[in-house]
């Protein structure tokens, strides 16, 4: 494979000309924040957090979407590239509930909240005034809960389900500021062909899609065999 060279924050580096931005700079231990990108799906770019100066061009690029070229220049960390991902993080977090502290998604496992302590984001700072949403939650699975509210649009659940899984509940709905990852016309997973696999709760980066508290459980029991699962019944109806 052919090799080019390249450099990334003044650094030369010597790269498989294959590969993306995004994939050098993980080589090389350069810190780039994703939300939408898992390295098992293709690249959609949609969550603009990976953004890096290219040759001083004036738009910055995504890195996940965009191979690299010999004698590039890039630069990861200008003042310009972390403006962005604030302004980005700060569009993101202005339209997301603000329940943190109870989500289900516990904290260090909910990629958007990791990286607003990164980029030192709080909604004081928010550009937009904090959304009121109030789409239902969907809880009619028997193994994932659905909370729409939190979605933030990264497409993982689409592209694992209906690319790696074959399967294909998630839809793209409504454009712009309105775009949602739906199922079609908005069934509750409990009526579409959900095989219940698991796959897009363990890609979503945040708490929009959560196992449900009873399957986590049985989780947790089969490997620390110390946690004991109480099976709840439904109390017995008295007969008069
Ligand atoms: Fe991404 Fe989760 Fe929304 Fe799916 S439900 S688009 S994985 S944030
Ligand atoms: Fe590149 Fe989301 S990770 S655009």
């Amino acid at each position: 494979m052919e090799t080019i060279k390249l450099t990334i924050n003044q650094k030369e580096i010597t790269a498989n000309q294959e590969e993306s931005i995004l994939e050098i700079c993980q080589n090389h231990q350069i810190a780039i924040p994703t939300l939408c990108h898992h390295p098992d799906l293709r690249n959609e770019g949609n969550c603009r957090l990976c953004v890096v100066e290219v040759d001083g061009e004036e738009n910055l690029t995504a890195s996940c979407n965009r191979k690299a070229c010999d004698g590039m220049v890039i630069e990861t960390e200008s003042e310009k590239v972390i403006n962005s991902r604030r302004a980005t993080l700060e569009l993101l977090i202005a339209n997301h509930p603000n329940d943190c502290l109870t989500c289900d998604r516990t904290s260090g496992e909910c990629q958007l909240q990791d990286l607003c302590y990164q980029y030192d984001i709080s909604r004081g700072e928010q550009l937009l005034k904090t959304i009121e949403q109030k789409k239902a939650l969907d809880l009619s699975s028997p193994s994932i809960e659905r909370d729409l509210n939190k979605c933030i649009v990264c497409g993982k659940c689409l592209r694992v389900c209906g690319e790696t899984q074959d399967i294909g509940i998630y839809h793209y709905q409504e454009r712009g500021f309105d775009t949602l990852v739906s199922t079609k016309e908005n069934q509750p997973l409990a009526e579409t062909k959900c095989i219940n696999c698991g796959q897009c709760v363990k890609v979503c980066p945040v708490g929009a899609l959560v196992e449900k508290q009873e399957i986590r459980k049985v989780m947790q029991a089969i490997v620390d065999p110390e946690v004991h699962v109480v099976v709840q019944t439904a109390p017995a109806v008295k007969h008069t």
